[in-house]
């Protein structure tokens, strides 16, 4: 199982070193197989070591230049950041990123051998118009992605499962999720409030091979709760 902390716009330098701190003194016990991804906001990215990695949760197609108020390849080199979410649905929703940016965000981070965690995802409205719609809506979001790069994984999030408490129930991901896997062929984790009570049954999916967290990723113990949980 993959296990990814998406900080989003909470914590800082200070926090997030005392929470990987934290994270290290445990991780020490955890599955071998198991994988776990945290990205902190910008600011908070640092040498950092662990058994862990540490990815972006965004940057510009870009080495360096003047795009005022981004980051490229030049300032993620210097703390060896080889890790980044593309199309996170808060972007694509409320910074307004097109497909047809999403996609060449894609293509330029694929060229510089990133590890993508593609994210994709319906609003409650496509989701009420029942599976079908949902499928065509999300495989419309791989538009302009080369889904043979064999350094990326996809990431579904409902976007009315984000922050609501209100996951997907354990049908809609296994039928989503399986229908995305004759797509691509690649991981797919589930995002949308997943916490404590609800990981067990999430991560017992068979095509469910991880899981993206926003808020029960934020405080390191809950974190914990989720890469350690009971089957
Ligand atoms: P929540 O876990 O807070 O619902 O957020 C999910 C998410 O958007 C992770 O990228």
């Amino acid at each position: 199982m993959i296990y990814a902390g998406n900080f989003k716009t909470n914590h800082t330098r200070f926090s997030t070193r005392e929470y990987i701190n934290k994270l290290n003194l445990k991780l020490k016990d955890k599955n071998p197989e198991d994988k776990i991804y945290i990205f902190p906001p910008l600011t908070a990215i640092d040498n950092y070591s662990g058994n862990f990695t540490i990815g972006v949760q965004n940057a510009y197609p870009i080495q360096n230049g003047a795009f005022t108020g981004e980051v490229g390849i030049e300032q993620l080199d210097e703390f060896n950041i080889k890790t980044i979410l593309i199309g996170h649905s808060e972007r694509r929703e409320i910074l307004g990123e097109s497909q047809e940016f999403v996609a060449k965000k894609f293509a330029f981070f694929q060229k510089m051998g990133f590890e993508i965690i593609y994210c994709i995802g319906e609003s409650l409205e496509i989701r009420e118009q029942g599976e079908d719609a949902v499928i065509e809506y999300l495989l419309a979001q791989f538009e302009g992605i080369d889904t043979d790069y064999n350094n990326f994984v996809v990431a579904y999030e409902p976007i009315w499962a984000i922050g609501t408490g209100r996951s997907a129930t354990t049908k809609e991901i296994e039928q989503t999720h399986n229908a995305l896997k004759k797509r691509v062929n690649r991981p797919i984790l589930y995002g949308g409030s997943v916490k404590g009570e609800n990981i067990a049954e999430i991560a017992s999916i068979d095509s469910v091979d991880g899981v993206l967290v926003g808020g029960a990723s934020l405080k390191v113990d809950s974190f914990l709760e989720l890469v350690f949980h009971q089957k």
